[in-house]
C-alpha cells in the first residue's frame, strides 16, 4: 500500500465539536491522514485514527481495542437536570450494554441471537415488508411541489420497515421515531437541559410500552422479530426484559438515523446526475453499486469509539491502557491509498464494496443486509416513478451537529414524475 504520511508536517488542530468540522470534516481528515493518522484531539481525551490500514488494524484486534467505552460518544447533561434525569432513570430498567458497547463473552450472547434473526436467509421474509414501505412512501410523494425528502421519505422508510419487522402496529410509527430521536439526541453533540429531560422521558415511555409486547410474544410467539428475540438461544439461554429493552432500543436506533442519512445523501448525490435515474431503471442491478458508493461517501456512522485494554502502539503512536480512540470510518473510506479520487462519486470504481461504512469484525453492522435492502428498494422504486429528484438549494445543505452521526437535516426537493416515452 502506498504511504502518504508527510513526515514532519504539522497536523491541523481539529475540534470535533466545531461547526465547520461537523459540516465538512473531509479536508481535515485528509490532512490528518497525511500528517498524523493517529491524532490526539486537543482537550477531548481521545485519539482519532484516520487511515484505512490503521482503522482495520484496530478492528481486527477487539481484545486490545474494546467496545466497552462510554466516554466521548455522548455529551454530559447540564448540572441543573442531573437529579431529575437520575429520578427518571430509576423508574426504568438500568442501562445494560447490548451489542455496540459490549465485549465478549457478553457481546457474543446478544450477537448470536440477533445474527440468527438477521441472517440473509432469515431476511427474505423482511424483503416484502421493506419493499412495501418503499412503495407506499414513494407513491405518497407529492410531485411538482417542494417537499422535504428527509421528512417524507428518508426518515419514515426505516421507521416503517423496522416497525413491521419487529411486529409493532403501524400506529406506533410516530412513537418509534420519537424514541429513536431521544436515544441519539446527545450522541456527539451538545443539547439543552430541556431536550435532555424530554429525551429521558421518551426513553422511559419506550421501556414501559415495549415490555408488555415482549411478554405477549413470550406467551404467544408469532413470526416477527420480537418473537425471535424472546426465544431462548440454545447455547446462551433467554434474555430478560431488562436486557431486551436495551437491545430492542439499539436495533431501532442503529438502523433509523443511519439509513435516513444514507438515503438522503444518495438523493443529494443524484441531484446533478439525472441520467442516473434512467440507468437505474434500465439496469436494476446498478442500484447495488450506487448504494455501496453512497455508503462509502456518506458513512452515516462517521466512526466508532474503542477503549485500549493494554498499552499498545498504533501507527507508531504509543497508546496507554485506558486510552480512547475514535476509529474514523468516514476518513478511512476516503483514504486515497485505497480509493483513487476518493471524493468522487463513482459507482463503477473497482472495489466499490471495500469500505468500512458498516465497520468490520465482531461488531460489524448486524443490520447491513437490511440497510442495503432498504436503500436499494428506495432507489428502484424512485427510478420507476421519477425522471429526476431536484434538490432546491444544493449549496444550502446543512448537516446535523454531530461528528459521530453525520447527515443532512433537511433536503427540500422537487420530484419530477416520470414522463412516459
Ligand atoms: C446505512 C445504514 C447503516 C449504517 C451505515 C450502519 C453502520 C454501522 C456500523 C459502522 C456499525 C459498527 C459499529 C462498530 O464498529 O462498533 C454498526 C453496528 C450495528 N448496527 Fe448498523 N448501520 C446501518 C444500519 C443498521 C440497521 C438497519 C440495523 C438494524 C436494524 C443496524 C443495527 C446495528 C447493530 C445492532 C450494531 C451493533 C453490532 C455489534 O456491535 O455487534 N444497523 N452499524
Amino acid at each position: 500500500m502506498r504511504e502518504v504520511v508527510q513526515e514532519g508536517a504539522a497536523p491541523p488542530r481539529v475540534d470535533p465539536y466545531a461547526d465547520d468540522f461537523q459540516q465538512c470534516p473531509f479536508p481535515a481528515y485528509a490532512q490528518l491522514r497525511a500528517t498524523a493518522p493517529v491524532y490526539e484531539v486537543p482537550d477531548q481525551g481521545f485519539w482519532m485514527v484516520t487511515t484505512m490500514a490503521l482503522v482495520r488494524q484496530a478492528l481486527r484486534d477487539p481484545a486490545t481495542f474494546a467496545n466497552s467505552v462510554h466516554s466521548g460518544r455522548r455529551s454530559e447533561p447540564p448540572a441543573e437536570v442531573v437529579d431529575e434525569i437520575a429520578a427518571l432513570r430509576a423508574r426504568g430498567f438500568p442501562y445494560q450494554a447490548a451489542l455496540g458497547l459490549n465485549d465478549p463473552p457478553r457481546h457474543t450472547r446478544y450477537r448470536n441471537l440477533v445474527t440468527r434473526a438477521f441472517m440473509p436467509r432469515s431476511l427474505q421474509w423482511m424483503d416484502p415488508l421493506v419493499a412495501s414501505a418503499a412503495t407506499e412512501l414513494v407513491a405518497e410523494l407529492p410531485t411538482g411541489n417542494t417537499v422535504d425528502i428527509v421528512e417524507s421519505l428518508a426518515w419514515p422508510l426505516p421507521v416503517y420497515a423496522i416497525s413491521r419487522i419487529l411486529g409493532l402496529p403501524d400506529s406506533w410509527r410516530r412513537d418509534i421515531a420519537r424514541w429513536s430521536d431521544a436515544a441519539t439526541a446527545s450522541l456527539g453533540s451538545q443539547v439543552s437541559a430541556d431536550r435532555w429531560l424530554e429525551a429521558e422521558r421518551d426513553m422511559l415511555d419506550f421501556q414501559q410500552r415495549i415490555v408488555p409486547e415482549l411478554d405477549r410474544r413470550r406467551a404467544k410467539p408469532t413470526d416477527d422479530l420480537l418473537s425471535n428475540l424472546v426465544r431462548p438461544d440454545p447455547e446462551h439461554g433467554a434474555l430478560t426484559n431488562a436486557e431486551l429493552v436495551w437491545l430492542v432500543r439499539e436495533l431501532i436506533v442503529a438502523g433509523n438515523e443511519t439509513t435516513t442519512k444514507l438515503v438522503t445523501d444518495l438523493v443529494l448525490r443524484l441531484h446533478d446526475r439525472p441520467e442516473e435515474w434512467s440507468l437505474l431503471r434500465t439496469d436494476p442491478a446498478r442500484a447495488g453499486s450506487v448504494v455501496e458508493e453512497g455508503l462509502r461517501l456518506a458513512s452515516p456512522a462517521q466512526g466508532m469509539f474503542r477503549r485500549v485494554t493494554a498499552p499498545t502502539s498504533l501507527g507508531g503512536v504509543e497508546l496507554p491502557e485506558g486510552a480512547v480512540v475514535f476509529l474514523a470510518y468516514s476518513s478511512a473510506n476516503r483514504d486515497e491509498t485505497v480509493f483513487a479520487d476518493p471524493d468522487a462519486f463513482d459507482p463503477g470504481r473497482p472495489g466499490v464494496r471495500q469500505h468500512v461504512a458498516f465497520g468490520q469484525g465482531i461488531h460489524a453492522c448486524v443490520g447491513n443486509v437490511l440497510a442495503r435492502m432498504e436503500a436499494t428498494a428506495v432507489l428502484r422504486e424512485l427510478s420507476a416513478h421519477v425522471d429526476r429528484v431536484q434538490v432546491v438549494d444544493p449549496g444550502g445543505v446543512r448537516y446535523t451537529s454531530s461528528f459521530f452521526l453525520r447527515g443532512i437535516k433537511r433536503l427540500p426537493v422537487v420530484v419530477h414524475p416520470r414522463q412516459e416515452a
